[in-house]
């Protein structure tokens, strides 16, 4: 696998069939948009119906529902034989503005569902068809809050955080097996999640980038593709950064 293949196949999606949620928007849509350019059969997935429009192949897919999760999966196997990649993008940030005291438990709960359950879901069905190929790329994409923690938002820390966690170990099960499993830790990004973040959080994030700027969408896709395409193959378990310098960890 490493030295075997041309550094084009390295890169390139051609005869590749790559999952990916979130895809209606932000980073999902960037990070479909890009490997569809290198070739890749994506599978766009969301809850957001509309924002999938235009897409050539997608379900609607709420991925804290976990029987519609498996039930996806084995469609989309079914139907394309193959699973190369899965990039998980779906997630929403929750409460904000919180004492963690204060935040409801079904609010908290549903963060976690969505942000942790989910990922954890999409990993246990594609996993199967991965080992059955014997390759696979999963790419999750957690959050600097994962690492750093961001006060008035324990969900949305506690959701990156365990989902961090847990591709450290679930790695280490598949690591002879062709398959890595690694996440991504970006700080702010100019998407569509930010609208509704309280003032204070977004400049208390803001003035800890280094870079002085947020990061837009396509540099994010990149760093994904990487991790989603053939070159990735001697890393996993790992969090890469994409934090303008917040993280140098
Ligand atoms: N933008 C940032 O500043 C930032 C920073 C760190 C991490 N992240 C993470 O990046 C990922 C992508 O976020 P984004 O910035 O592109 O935001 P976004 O709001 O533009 O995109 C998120 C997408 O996830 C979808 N989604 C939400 N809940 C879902 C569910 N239950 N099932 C299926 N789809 C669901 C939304 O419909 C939306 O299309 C998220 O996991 C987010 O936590 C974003």
């Amino acid at each position: 696998m490493t030295t075997q293949i041309s550094s084009f196949e390295r890169n390139s999606f051609e005869n590749q069939v790559i999952v990916i949620t979130g895809a209606a928007s932000g980073i999902g849509k960037a990070a479909a948009q890009l490997i569809a350019s290198r070739g890749g059969t994506v599978i766009a997935l969301d809850l957001n119906k509309d924002g999938l429009a235009g897409s050539d192949y997608s379900y609607q897919l709420d991925i804290s529902d976990q029987a519609a999760v498996f039930k996806v999966i084995a469609d989309i196997q079914s139907k394309h034989k193959r699973i190369d990649a899965l990039i998980n993008c779906a997630g929403y940030p929750g409460p904000t503005s919180e004492f963690v005291e204060n935040i409801k438990w079904p609010d908290f709960e549903k963060v976690i569902a969505v942000n942790l359950y989910g990922a954890i879901w999409l990993t246990q069905a594609v996993l199967p068809i991965m080992k059955s190929q014997k390759y696979g790329r999963i790419a999750q994409v957690a959050s600097i809050a994962g690492k750093e923690g961001n006060p008035k938002m324990s969900p949305y820390n506690t959701s990156k955080s365990g989902l961090i966690g847990f591709v450290k170990g679930v790695a280490k099960e598949v690591a002879t097996l062709g398959i890595t499993v690694n996440a991504l830790a970006p700080a702010v990004i100019k998407t569509p999640i930010n609208e509704n973040t309280s003032q204070e959080l977004l400049d208390y994030m803001t003035a800890r980038i280094p870079a002085g700027r947020l990061g837009e969408t396509d540099e994010v896709a990149e760093i994904l593709a990487f991790m989603a395409s053939k070159a990735c193959s001697f890393t996993t378990g790992f969090t890469f950064d994409i934090s303008g310098g917040r993280a140098t960890y």
